[in-house]
C-alpha cells in the first residue's frame, strides 16, 4: 500500500499538536502541517522534526496533493473547507460540530460503531465527552439493553483549546472561576445537547432518554464522567466490570483520576457499583484524555480503518 499523503488542519492548536504526534510515533512521514494565515512561516514539532505551517486555504486543500486529512479547527472554519477538500477526493475526518449531526455523514468512535463509516469523503468525529461515554455505553447496552443514562461531566480545560488552556495558567486558583464557555438556551449548554444527540446517534438509538449536567473543572487535561445507568435487563456490577474489561479501548481501574489518565490512550472505568435506589441500576465513574480518544487519537483510528477498507494503490 503506499504511503497516505496526509494534512493535518488546525496543527497549531491543541488537538492538533497531539494529531501529529501520534501520526510521528505510528511512523507516518508525509504529514503536512496547516493552520490559519496568521502562522503562516512558523513550524511545529513532528517527531525529531519540525513542519513549517502552511495556510489552509480551500484550493490548496483541494490541490490533487493529500489523501487524507484531519480538521482540528472551529466549527465556521470547518464547515468552509472540508467539503472543497473532499469534493476533490480527500478523506476528511473532521473534529468540529460541523457535520456530526449531518445526515450521510458517519460520526464515528473506533471500536464502537466502525460499521457505519461507508465511502463517504467525510467522517465526523464526535464531542469528547460523548466519545468516552460510548465506549462505556456500548457493550452495557449490547449486554442488557440501556433504558436511561444520566450523567455529570467535570471537563477539563484542553477540552475548549488552547485559549482556555492559556485562561487555565493565567488565573489565580484561589478564585478560580474559569467560566463555562458554551452557549446557553435558557435551559441547557449546547454541550449538554451535543452529548445527548451525538451519543443516541452513535448508539443508534434515537430515542435514548439522557440527561447530562456538564461542567468546566480547573484541570489541564482529561474529562471525568459520574454516570447512572439504567437498563433493561438486571446486570449485576461484576457483568458490567467482565464486558467493559473486554471492551475495546476501554481499561479498568479502581479510581481513574485525570492526572493519572492523561496521556493514555484508554477510556478508564472505575467504582463500578450498583445504584441503590434503581432496580436495575449502576453507577459508574469514567475518565478519558480528551486530547487523545477524546479528539485525535480517535480521528487517527478513523483514518487507520478506512485505510484498511479501502487501501490506497501502491
Ligand atoms: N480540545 C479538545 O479536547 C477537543 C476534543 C474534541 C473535539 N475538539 C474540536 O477540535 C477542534 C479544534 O480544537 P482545539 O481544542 O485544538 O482548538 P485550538 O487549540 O483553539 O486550536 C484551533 C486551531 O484552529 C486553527 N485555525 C483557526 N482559524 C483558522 C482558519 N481560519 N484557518 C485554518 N486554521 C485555523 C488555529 O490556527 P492558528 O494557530 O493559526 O490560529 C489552531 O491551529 C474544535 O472544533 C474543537 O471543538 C476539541
Amino acid at each position: 500500500m503506499a504511503e497516505p499523503r496526509i494534512g493535518v488542519v488546525g496543527a497549531t492548536g491543541a488537538v492538533g499538536r497531539v494529531a501529529l504526534e501520534l501520526l510521528a510515533e505510528r511512523g507516518h512521514r508525509r504529514v503536512r502541517a496547516f493552520a490559519s494565515a496568521r502562522s503562516v512561516g512558523t513550524s511545529v514539532p513532528f517527531g525529531d522534526r519540525e513542519l513549517v505551517v502552511e495556510e489552509a486555504t480551500p484550493e490548496r486543500l483541494a490541490a490533487g496533493d493529500l489523501d487524507l486529512c484531519f480538521f482540528a479547527i472551529g466549527t465556521a472554519v470547518s464547515a468552509e473547507l472540508v467539503p472543497p477538500a473532499a469534493d476533490s477526493g480527500v478523506t476528511c475526518i473532521d473534529k468540529s460540530d460541523a457535520f456530526r449531526l449531518s445526515e450521510g455523514v458517519p460520526l464515528v468512535v473506533a471500536g464502537v460503531n466502525d460499521h457505519v463509516l461507508g465511502g463517504s469523503r467525510v467522517v465526523a468525529n464526535p464531542n469528547c465527552s460523548a466519545m468516552q461515554l460510548a465506549c462505556v455505553l456500548k457493550p452495557l447496552h449490547e449486554a442488557a439493553g440501556l433504558a436511561r443514562v444520566r450523567l455529570a461531566t467535570y471537563q477539563s480545560m484542553s477540552g475548549a483549546g488552547d485559549a482556555a488552556i492559556r485562561r487555565l495558567h493565567e488565573t489565580d486558583p484561589a478564585a478560580a472561576d474559569l467560566g463555562m464557555d458554551w452557549e446557553f438556551d435558557g435551559e441547557e449548554f449546547d454541550e449538554e445537547f451535543k452529548l445527548r444527540a451525538e451519543t443516541r446517534k452513535i448508539l443508534g438509538l434515537p430515542e435514548l432518554p439522557l440527561s447530562a449536567t456538564c461542567v468546566r473543572v480547573p484541570v489541564l487535561v482529561g474529562h471525568a464522567q459520574a454516570v447512572w445507568v439504567e437498563t433493561a435487563e438486571p446486570l449485576e456490577p461484576e457483568q458490567a466490570r467482565e464486558l467493559l474489561a473486554r471492551a475495546p479501548h476501554v481499561a479498568l481501574a479502581d479510581l481513574p483520576t485525570p492526572g493519572a489518565v492523561a496521556g493514555t490512550d484508554k477510556v478508564h472505568v472505575g467504582r463500578i457499583r450498583r445504584d441503590p435506589t434503581e432496580p436495575n441500576g449502576l453507577a459508574l465513574w469514567v475518565v478519558n484524555d480528551n486530547l487523545r480518544k477524546g479528539a485525535a487519537l480517535n480521528a487517527i483510528q478513523i483514518a487507520e480503518l478506512v485505510l484498511e477498507r479501502q487501501p490506497l494503490a501502491a
